[in-house]
């Protein structure tokens, strides 16, 4: 395995803000799972510290959508351990909430009864309610609370689908390919709107994705899987500043490290 020498420098950034304390710390030790006789992920060990912002790069089918469900709690895995601040993840919880690349909203409430439902769900008085408004305006979605799921677009929708996650305030936002349908121009601006989210919040981030430069313009780290079963192939500490530019030589260098790791490293 490759590990870049700024790991730590990287992390400390994000401890930096005063509120990352909300950010769950967690750690995934010795994982293996697989399916009937499909072994998906051989011996994965990672850690996320209290409010950083991790992404995992891999090629399609190697096992990163399974991962993110152990650690969700959907399921447990084979072998391994996966913990939250020390305590043994074994179900889901309203601290960890997952984002899928649909927004999966649903048509017949509006935008802003669509964000409450984890509130009522969890019978969170009325009066509290205005935490939904708070997570609408932080998306860009005011105007739209009283729209229907069918009026928006692809984008707004899956603003509202973050909105929903934010107001639950999780401790950590576990994200599968969520901006992956949308056009590059949205996908761009959602980026930049993701990274205030989270900069402003200070949960922790794991992020699956297959766009290098998306993982290298938000993360504070990135790991490269190998083909199936996943294992960990490198870790990158993106030693840059915020915001990133994708133009700048570090970054270009981060990216062809990540591609060469991906086995594309004549892609560039
Ligand atoms: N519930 C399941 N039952 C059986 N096999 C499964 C199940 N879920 C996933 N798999 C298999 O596990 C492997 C890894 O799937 P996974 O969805 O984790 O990949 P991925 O890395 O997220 O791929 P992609 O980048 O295409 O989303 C695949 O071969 C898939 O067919
Ligand atoms: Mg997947």
């Amino acid at each position: 395995m490759v590990s870049a020498a700024n790991a730590s420098a990287s992390n400390a950034q994000a401890l930096e803000n005063p509120e990352s304390q909300t950010g769950a710390r967690i750690d995934i030790a010795q994982v293996s799972h697989q399916f009937a006789q499909l072994p998906v992920l051989s011996d994965v060990s990672l850690q996320v510290q209290p409010g950083e912002f991790v992404a995992l790069l891999g090629p399609s089918g190697c096992g990163k959508s399974t991962l993110l469900r152990l650690v969700a709690g959907l399921e447990p895995p084979r072998s391994g351990h996966i913990t939250q601040d020390g305590q043994p993840i074994t179900r889901p919880d309203p601290s960890r909430i997952v984002v899928f690349q649909d927004p999966t909203l649903f048509p017949w409430r509006t935008v802003r009864d669509n964000v409450a439902l984890g509130l009522q769900a969890r019978k969170v008085p009325k009066a509290q309610h205005a935490r939904v408004d708070e997570a609408l305006a932080l998306v860009g979605l005011s105007e739209f609370a009283d729209s229907y799921p069918h009026q928006l677009s692809g984008g707004m929708a899956q603003r509202a689908a973050l909105a929903r996650a934010l107001v639950n305030e999780p401790q950590l936002l576990i994200l599968d390919e969520p901006l992956g349908k949308l056009d590059s121009l949205t996908r761009l601006t959602m980026q930049a709107e993701l990274l205030k989210l989270w900069q402003r919040a200070g949960f922790s981030v794991l992020l699956v994705t297959h766009d290098v430069e998306e993982a290298l313009f938000l993360a504070n780290r990135v790991v490269v899987f190998s083909d199936r079963p996943a294992r960990t192939v490198a870790e990158l500490a993106v030693d840059l500043p915020y915001p990133r530019h994708r133009t700048q030589p570090r970054f270009v260098e981060l990216r062809q490290q990540a591609l060469r790791h991906l086995g594309l490293g004549d892609a560039t």
